[in-house]
């Protein structure tokens, strides 16, 4: 049997660090993309040493050129990828009136834009594979009203709208799409903005009033975006699964 190949971008840090590690656990080959490559390089060591199977890739996702050179560099390497995750993001707090069109276009463009061009590279290997899982990582407050970051939570929606569709135009090839929500996940990402002070009040009583009153961990969400890889979730599609302790309730 072939062995899949799954692409994980963002996969430097927190979430995207961890699902790359849980796949390669579960004896899935990993490219490691990140626009931090000495980030990857790490990711990609620690799952070598462990005995699994990574490269590093260094790519900005929202920049068509650096992606495709990265997608033909995995390909090449480790043969055709039909398991994506679309977990690189960049999110910014800001009130809407003070969003720059710089930042507007930041975070549609690596958040949503992004997505499009990662899919659009891999998407042939899944199609001739008949056979492929794509897993977009979203982000609970798209789910709620948040203020303070209406370019980031509007990028996030854009991709809940492009999971259905694609999965709408995919599903007779065998192909599944599924939105992961995660909520307020212990990642760099989420310990960056707690620093800066980020949140109204402290972070103990934003996740205290959850069902379960703790921050998420990344392997976590690894163990959602594993499932939704697995065969067991062949007939999952067009769903936003969330991750959060009961915060969307
Ligand atoms: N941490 C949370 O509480 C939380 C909550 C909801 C949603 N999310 C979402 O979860 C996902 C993972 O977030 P995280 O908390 O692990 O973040 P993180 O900041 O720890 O990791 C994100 C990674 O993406 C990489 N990246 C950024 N821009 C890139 C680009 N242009 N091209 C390639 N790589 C790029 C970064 O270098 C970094 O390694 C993101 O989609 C984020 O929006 C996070």
């Amino acid at each position: 049997m072939n062995q899949k190949v799954a692409l994980v971008t963002g996969a430097g840090s927190g979430m995207g660090a961890s699902t790359a590690e849980r796949f390669a656990r579960e004896g899935i080959a990993v490219g490691v993309l990140d626009i931090n490559y000495s980030a990857a390089k790490s990711v990609e060591a620690e799952i070598v040493k462990k005995g699994g199977k990574a490269i590093a890739l260094e790519a900005d996702v929202s920049n068509q050129k650096s992606v495709i050179t990265a997608v033909n560099a995995l390909r090449k390497e480790l043969g055709g990828i039909t398991v994506l995750v679309n977990n690189a993001a960049v999110e910014e707090f800001c009130p809407f009136e003070s969003i720059t069109e710089a930042s507007w276009d930041k975070i549609m463009d690596v958040n949503l834009k992004g997505v499009y061009l990662v899919t659009q590279a891999v998407l042939p290997d899944m199609v001739n594979s008949a056979w492929g899982r794509i897993i977009n990582i979203g982000a609970f407050g798209a789910q709620m009203s948040t203020p303070s970051m209406g370019h980031y939570y509007a990028s996030k929606g854009g991709m809940f709208s492009l999971t259905r569709c694609l999965a709408a135009e995919l599903g007779s090839k065998g192909i599944t799409v599924n939105t992961v929500s995660p909520g307020f996940i212990d990642t760099p990402m989420a310990r960056r903005a707690i620093e800066e002070g980020k949140f109204p009040v402290a972070p103990e009583i934003i996740y205290g009033a959850y069902p379960i009153p703790r921050m998420g961990k990344p392997e976590e969400i690894a163990a959602a975006c594993a499932f939704l890889a697995s065969e067991d979730a062949g007939y999952i599609t067009a769903q936003l699964l969330g991750v959060n302790g009961g915060a969307v309730v």
